[in-house]
């Protein structure tokens, strides 16, 4: 059975077709990467699938059931978890008690949360800050607490929105490790990313999108060397440079 199942998905804002007649299926352990220009319908396309938005047609489905009409704690609870491009952490709260909040989604327990919570602190490298004020960290911290908060609903899949954005050569490295890492325990994962280098590197399969529309999908080198995808998105520069 595949993981997501998404057919014939379409969203319009107004007069703009921000998704137009999208499938994709992806596969249990799988590492997907969605790669296209701004705007291209990227965010929108994992609004829909975490329930944040409706689509005006098509079906998503997860693990063989719908998920088109569910909430997103709903979806959450389903297996399928989102980050957000726009990292927005309650910063008041410490960072601990930021990812407790991911962590309720499984246990309505607040000592099981906590626990929950200091092993993913650990696992993203963030332990030393797990009593900070969330508004005090810096951006690549951020984007780990963004990272951290998601891996504490426990996701099956898990749907990453430029967690790599911003961040200095040896932020990125480090990120891309700590990938690596949850998808090795198991975890699926859908990237969008604007980090060649690093998205070549972690997807099994690259997806782009163009105005809405998937115009290409493939392996990374068959991705990086496809016409559409050079003239739409990559120019000529990164033409074969994708690992086999
Ligand atoms: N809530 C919204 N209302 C109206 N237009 C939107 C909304 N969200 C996104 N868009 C538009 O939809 C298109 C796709 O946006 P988005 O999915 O954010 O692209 P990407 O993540 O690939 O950069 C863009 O033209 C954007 O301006
Ligand atoms: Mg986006």
């Amino acid at each position: 059975m595949s993981l997501l199942e998404v057919r014939a998905l379409s969203k319009r804002f107004g007069g703009l077709q921000a998704v137009s007649d999208l499938s994709l299926s992806m596969a249990e352990g799988e590492v997907l990467g969605l790669i296209g220009p701004n705007g291209a319908g990227k965010t929108t396309a994992f609004s829909l699938f975490s329930g944040f938005l409706a689509p005006d047609s098509g079906e998503i489905e997860f693990r063989g059931r719908s998920l088109v009409g569910l909430r997103p704690h709903q979806i959450c609870h389903l297996g399928l978890t989102r980050t957000f491009q726009i990292v927005r952490p309650f910063p008041h709260l410490s960072v601990l008690e930021n990812v407790r909040v991911g962590a309720f989604a499984r246990t309505a327990s607040s000592q099981t949360a906590a626990a929950r919570a200091r092993q993913v602190l650990h696992e993203v490298g963030l332990e030393a800050k797990a009593d900070v004020p969330a508004g005090e960290l810096t951006l690549a911290e951020r984007k780990r607490l963004e990272l951290a908060r998601a891996l504490a609903t426990e996701p099956v899949l898990l749907l990453l929105d430029e967690v790599m954005a911003g961040l200095s050569a040896a932020e990125t490295e480090r990120i891309v490790e700590l990938i690596r890492g949850i998808n090795a325990r198991g975890v699926s994962l859908l990237l969008i990313e604007h980090v060649m280098r690093a998205v070549m590197n972690l997807s099994h399969r690259i997806a782009v999108l163009n105005y809405g529309q998937l115009i290409a999908e493939g392996t990374p080198a068959q991705v990086a060397n496809d016409p559409r995808v050079i003239e739409a998105y990559l120019g000529e520069e990164y033409a074969g440079t994708a690992p086999g």
